[in-house]
């Protein structure tokens, strides 16, 4: 849905929302891919790192996590001893199913000396054999943070590892061949159509997209200025839209629900997506029904195995100490 649809709840709606909320102690918090609805009721909206890290400090008992399952899974790590509700326990992601817990560990047997870097993108199991995560907003910097003699194990995301291994020229990380399946879809030929027809548009790209590297190509072959390409997490996004001047067009490489936030931080921007199909439908599955159905009904209560919890909270903990505060903190 655009901003301009109507909308899908009624006037009382986020007031229940706000009120239920207050009575049992509850922060509510979206991710920037939720839908408009969700995003407006949350008392924060941000990017994976920013939540990760608000989830960690707030003094709530209660954790309402608008996301998929391994958001709130990564809520639960951090503070073992506060409720995690998620709407709907079925959304999940495509790009944490790209690797096991097993063929993880089949992997750093072959390279038993490296370290291994996840993506926050992940099932709590891969977690508890992870040395330290990351999100797209501190992934470079987290991989800098390796000595450099290290052997370095980067997973599961195969777009975001090509874009750390370009920017921090990186030889010896080998890279999980995982992806996204809405941000694989947005293509290298989408994106040089749409900057071809908008020759002057800025080009916000997400690093998981598949045309992350069509992008820099583009740059680097002269048909858009390299000042003109951004590559971004959702955070990024946000703070660059901030800094955009009015009357510009800005192309958009991530998923839909992204254009909410940023068109309500520069509303004099034109934000266009690069693909408009690009949804993500675990994420559209946290709807304004199941959210007030979380809170009268404390459901659905999000478990990690304390044993699994332990052994991945020190990579957890890494991530969220490693970067600088990004959109949404
Ligand atoms: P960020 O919010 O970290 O940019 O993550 C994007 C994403 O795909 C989350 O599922
Ligand atoms: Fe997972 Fe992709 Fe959906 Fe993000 S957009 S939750 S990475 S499937």
């Amino acid at each position: 849905m655009t901003t301009t649809e109507a909308p899908r709840v009624d006037a009382g709606w986020a007031d229940e929302v706000r009120a239920l909320a207050a009575a049992q102690d509850a922060v509510v918090l979206a991710h920037n891919y939720q839908l408009p609805e969700i995003q407006d009721v949350a008392h924060f909206t941000g990017d994976s790192l920013a939540l990760s890290r608000i989830a960690a400090e707030s003094p709530a008992s209660t954790i309402v996590f608008c996301g998929v399952h391994f958001m709130a899974e990564t809520a639960k790590i951090l503070s073992p001893e506060k409720t995690v509700l998620i709407p709907d326990a079925k959304a999940g992601c495509s790009l944490a199913d790209s690797i096991t817990a097993d063929q993880l560990r089949e992997w750093k047997a072959e390279h038993p000396d490296a370290v291994v870097v996840s993506y926050v993108n992940t099932t709590a199991a891969v977690k508890a054999e992870t040395d330290v995560c990351c999100t797209s907003s501190n992934a470079v910097e987290v991989v800098r943070s390796i000595p450099a003699d290290r052997e370095v194990l980067f997973l599961p995301d195969q777009f975001l590892g090509a874009h750390v291994r370009r920017i921090t020229g990186r030889q010896n990380m080998h890279v999980w061949a995982g992806e996204c399946h809405v941000h694989a879809g947005i293509s290298g030929p989408a994106l040089t159509a749409q900057s071809q027809a908008h020759p002057d548009a800025d080009l916000y790209v997400h690093p998981e997209c598949g045309c992350a590297t069509s992008a820099l190509y583009l740059a680097g072959a002269g048909a858009v200025p390299a000042e003109h390409v951004k590559i971004l997490s959702t955070g990024g996004m946000l703070d660059a839209a901030r800094e955009a001047q009015p009357g510009r067009t800005v192309l958009v490489a991530t998923e839909v629900g992204m254009l909410h936030q940023l068109r309500r931080a520069a509303p004099e921007v034109d934000f266009r997506a690069v693909n408009d199909r690009a949804s993500c439908h675990y994420m559209k599955m946290i709807t304004p029904e199941k959210l007030l159905r979380a809170l009268r009904e404390g459901r659905d209560e999000v478990h990690v195995d304390p044993e699994l919890a332990e052994r991945g909270r020190a990579a957890v903990q890494r991530m969220i100490a490693i970067g600088q505060p990004g959109g949404g903190e």
